[in-house]
């Protein structure tokens, strides 16, 4: 079974790629909404998160982890490795890389939580990759909950997204990296912001093949996919069909209540 987890419902769209890419693997879905938003902790909060969840999932037979969330990646995917030896964990990093190589005008953006701004990491993935790209570290506070309440198209949510999004396209800026997986849920606020010049780059079917590749006998799973939250588990549910995730919908059974 493989399980992937993010603070509430963003890696939801990493889930969805990864369900499209195995369509027949056990899945478990974990959101820790008693703790979300986790952009706003400190790390070793976020980390202590990170290694109770790897080990709840390791417990309930996952044999691959799937951090899909950039916050957690950033902060702490190598506590997780350094915690459980055995499993193989894939992490969401933001994709500074295959946006700093197809750009053109060597100006890229990166959205990110402020954890993740503040990661070692993320300065690490930009030194290493951006040869040469300007990049733009931009924090978001506050979009993850707009999602993670289903409210993503308030006029206030719009206003704070066209403030973001509109200076970066008049810098010339032709890369826009969804570096929070809550963030590909507000792709239908910002693509109507952008010019044919820019492009939105999400991680997530390359975290799919990732999993492909590592999965193995996965293949042969029974499709099923079995929900858990921290806190409010009817609405992981109940968000399943709000986010147009009616394929999701369809494999999953009622969510569940776990207590970590
Ligand atoms: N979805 C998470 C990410 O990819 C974090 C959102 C949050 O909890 O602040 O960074």
């Amino acid at each position: 079974m493989i399980g992937v987890f993010d603070s509430g419902l963003g890696g939801l769209s990493v889930l969805a790629a990864i369900a499209r890419a195995l369509p027949r693997a056990d899945l478990l879905y974990l959101a820790d909404t008693a703790h979300v938003p986790y952009g706003d902790k400190p790390e070793g909060f976020i980390t202590g998160r990170v290694l109770a969840i790897g080990k709840h999932l390791a417990d309930q037979g996952c044999d691959l982890i799937v951090v899909a969330c950039n916050t957690a990646t950033t902060t702490a995917i190598q506590a997780l490795r350094d915690n459980l030896p055995g499993v193989p964990v894939v992490g969401v990093e933001p994709g500074v890389k295959p946006a700093a190589q197809a750009s053109r005008s060597h100006h890229i953006a990166v959205l990110v939580t402020t954890a993740t701004a503040k990661s070692q990491r993320l300065a690490q993935l930009i030194k290493q990759h951006a040869n040469g790209t300007q990049v733009a570290v931009v924090p978001c506070p506050g979009w993850a909950t707009h999602v993670e309440t289903l409210q993503a198209d308030t006029p206030a949510l719009r206003a704070a997204v066209a403030a973001k999004i509109e200076p970066l396209v008049a810098a010339g800026v032709d890369q826009i990296v969804l570096g929070c997986t809550h963030y590909a849920f507000l792709t239908p606020l910002i693509a109507p912001l952008l010019n044919e010049q820019v492009e939105l780059v999400d991680v997530a079917a390359a975290v799919a093949r990732q999993v492909v590749r590592l999965s193995g006998e996965q293949t042969g799973g029974q499709a099923r996919l079995i929900l858990q939250a921290t806190a409010y588990p009817e609405r992981l549910r109940a968000a399943l069909p709000a986010l147009g995730l009616q394929a999701l919908a369809e494999r999953s059974g009622p969510a569940h209540q776990v207590t970590l």
